[in-house]
């Protein structure tokens, strides 16, 4: 039976780049949308960039423009990140968008009619210089109960502990530095617990992962609390109908995206939308997200959606996170990689092939072993699959013009290869992609194993036997096209290439079911080339956050001739903040062979030691610094220099040569103490 399908992924924010932790989510949607539409359903995939919120607006500020201009240029970029991935959308739009703003208000409308929506006064933190309340991740502090400096005004990264902004000692915006105040707002507020039957049922009725239900499972025994949906200006965002200077908090926009992409799609295309989204739709509707916003998928949006007289998903499918290496992505390890950085360096079907190879349908992280990402693609990929193409084509080409043979003479092989799609579609429907490149690879080795046993490469050598030769290519080229066939909503362009080498109509999953016979294919260009560990190098060095000094890793804020430099463009306080300075002791300074300006210094922080590489040759010799203090930045990313790896900066005064000052005496103030 031919199903109608809407498929969707999660909207990424607009206001920073697509990472591989992102192309995980991507990446596995796709291949689901181009499975169903490889079985003939009609299956549509949709997404959006999610751009309202503070975060976007002040983004925009800082970079003096507008936030409309910020999110039209950052939702080009993802889409052409996403292309070049072949992630396959039917349509990309914006949560900023007509559709969204009349589809929201109409949800909101209806709940708020159906007595859903509370007002309430409550007092939040207010910034009184940017005049502006403060979300939780804009106030920082102490912590209340351990008093770690430089906390966010809703967790403690240091303890764990969670707490309201007002606990926060010592609190300050994060957007000026000032201290915040209390402040009375009136707030809107939806009213959850007046879903919770209709959640429980939902929740219990097969839409989820059961990880995932027993989770929620907690969260109902915790309480359904009210949600607060709208935010004062300054906000980027629409506007609360029926209120002057109301807007509704992003994540309420955000899921109605969904629809308001589709929406779009549908005007551009004459699709009926009310039969994915009326209540009484017996179309599928899934929805794919990360583990970190389940709640927002799992409890808001079926009850926004069941109380305004839409219907609710199917499933929600929920994935873990992607770590590189077994840590979590890093800037300074250069393990936190841009999808574009990636593109730059590597195929595109490397990764969306060793993603499925690891991913399974639970919510379990996800982990790049870059090692293992080489081995795996190199051995699979180019050892297994293309190499049957490469080791067939050549002798038909050659010796057969390119024909195959009359009959294929292993009919029970090829039916076998047949026989096994039953399974492997049945892993790709149940998102099991690593169960299924498992079976698709054990039937390569099988089609390897019979050219090995056949040698085309051997019997073309010897007289009268020309027919084997035809005959034993054509089988692996036709077990070839099977596998090609199984692979394609993982690898599409590879696929594509073999359709134009074996001169055949787009694979459709039952276009396999009879062997090519007297068919003639194409010249076979290399499909594909092996990894380079030099090409996985340069992408991680690539990744690195990189800074501008140019010899040496100290920062100098020395006079020039004509007097004093212009002051540098002005930076927030949360730039400010994240500078990490600490008192460091010398321990050793060797001079660097080779280098004019340099010293190799070994600074003690406190039970850590740093080797930083810093221009100060000029005033200082090895022997006047040792069991000296300076100040370092402690939280520079680590910069490999011609000498080495640098990992930090010393700051220094002075007018230059000779008169460079770092130092402090040591007068008792410990290594490793912060000193700001
Ligand atoms: N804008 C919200 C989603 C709104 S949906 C109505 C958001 N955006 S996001 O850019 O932070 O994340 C987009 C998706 O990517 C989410 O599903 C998120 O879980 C996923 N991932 C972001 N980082 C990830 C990893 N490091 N690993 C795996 N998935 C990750 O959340
Ligand atoms: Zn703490």
């Amino acid at each position: 039976m031919l199903r109608k399908i809407l498929i969707t992924s999660a909207l990424p924010y607009a206001n920073g780049p697509i990472h591989l932790g992102h192309m995980v989510e991507y990446i596995q949607t796709d291949i689901w949308a181009r499975f169903q539409r490889m079985q003939g359903h009609t299956c549509y995939y949709v997404c959006a960039d999610d751009a309202h919120g503070t975060p976007i607006m002040l983004r925009a500020r800082s970079e003096g423009i507008t936030p409309e201009s910020l999110i039209e240029r950052v939702a080009a970029e993802h889409q052409q990140d996403f292309a070049d991935f072949n992630i396959a959308f039917d349509n990309y739009h914006s949560t900023h968008s007509p559709e969204n703003e009349a589809l929201a208000c109409q949800i909101y409308e209806s709940l708020d009619k159906a007595g859903h929506i509370h007002q309430r006064t409550i007092k939040q933190m207010y910034d009184p210089e940017k005049e502006m309340f403060l979300p939780d991740r804009f106030i920082k502090g102490e912590c209340p109960r351990c008093s770690a400096v430089d906390q966010y005004g809703d967790s403690c990264e240091a303890c764990g502990a969670t707490y309201s902004p007002t606990e926060l000692k010592n609190a300050v915006s994060a957007i000026s530095g000032a201290q915040p105040m209390e402040k009375d707002s009136l707030h809107y507020f939806f009213a959850l617990g007046d879903f919770e039957d209709m959640l429980k049922d939902w929740t219990r009725g097969g839409h989820l992962q059961h990880e995932v239900s027993n989770k929620l499972g907690e969260w109902f025994e915790a309480g359904l609390r009210d949600w607060d949906i709208s935010r004062d200006e300054p906000y980027f965002g629409f506007r609360i109908p029926g209120t002057e200077n109301k807007y509704f908090y992003v994540w309420l926009d955000a899921p109605v995206g969904y629809m308001a992409s589709f929406k779009n799609l549908c005007d551009k295309q004459g699709i009926n939308f009310d039969e994915f989204w009326g209540s009484d739709s017996n179309a599928e509707l899934y929805h794919f997200i990360g583990k970190d916003i389940i709640y927002f998928h799992a409890l808001f949006w079926p009850s926004m959606l069941s109380g305004s007289g839409f219907r609710t998903p199917n499933a929600i499918f929920a994935h873990g996170f992607l770590t590189v290496d077994g840590q979590k992505m890093s800037k300074s390890r250069g393990t936190f990689i841009k999808a574009r950085t990636y593109l730059d360096h590597l195929n595109p079907e490397y990764l969306r092939y060793y993603f499925a190879a690891r991913m399974g349908a639970g919510v379990d992280d996800l982990d790049l072993n870059l090692e293992d990402f080489k081995d795996r693609v190199n051995s699979d990929l180019v050892g297994k699959v293309v190499n049957i193409a490469s080791r067939c084509a050549g002798f038909i080409k050659k010796k057969f013009d390119g024909k195959l043979s009359e009959q294929c003479v292993e009919q029970t092989l090829y039916d076998y290869f047949v026989a096994a799609g039953d399974d492997i579609a049945g892993h790709y429907e149940s998102r099991e992609y690593g169960r299924a490149m498992r079976e698709i690879m054990a039937l390569a080795d099988r089609a390897n194993q019979y050219i090995d046993e056949k040698k085309p490469w051997v019997l073309s050598k010897e007289e009268g036997r020309e027919q084997e030769v035809q005959d034993a290519c054509s089988v692996g080229l036709n077990l070839f096209r099977v596998l090609v066939t199984y692979l394609k909503p993982v690898l599409p362009r590879l696929t594509e290439q073999s359709e134009a080498f074996l001169n055949v109509e787009p694979l459709q999953w039952d276009s396999i079911s009879q062997p090519l016979t007297a068919h003639t294919i194409n010249k076979f260009k290399p499909l594909m080339t092996r990894i380079d560990e030099e090409q996985i190098a340069a992408m991680l060095e690539d990744s690195k956050e990189t800074i501008s000094a140019t010899e040496g890793n100290t920062m100098t804020s020395t006079t020039t001739d004509s007097g004093i430099d212009p002051i540098a463009d002005e930076i927030q306080f949360d730039d400010f903040a994240k500078l990490d300075l600490r008192i460091a002791r010398i321990v050793k300074a060797e001079h660097v062979e080779g280098a004019d300006k340099l010293l190799q210094l070994t600074l003690d922080i406190g039970g850590e030691t740093r080797n930083v590489f810093a221009g100060i040759k000029s005033a200082y010799s090895p022997e006047d610094l040792q069991g000296k203090l300076t100040v370092m930045v402690a939280n520079l990313a680590p910069r490999k220099m011609r000498f080495g790896v640098s990992e930090g900066m010393v700051l220094a005064a002075g007018p230059g040569g000779k008169d460079l000052f770092v130092l402090h005496p040591d007068d008792g103030a410990l290594p490793g103490m912060r000193v700001k």
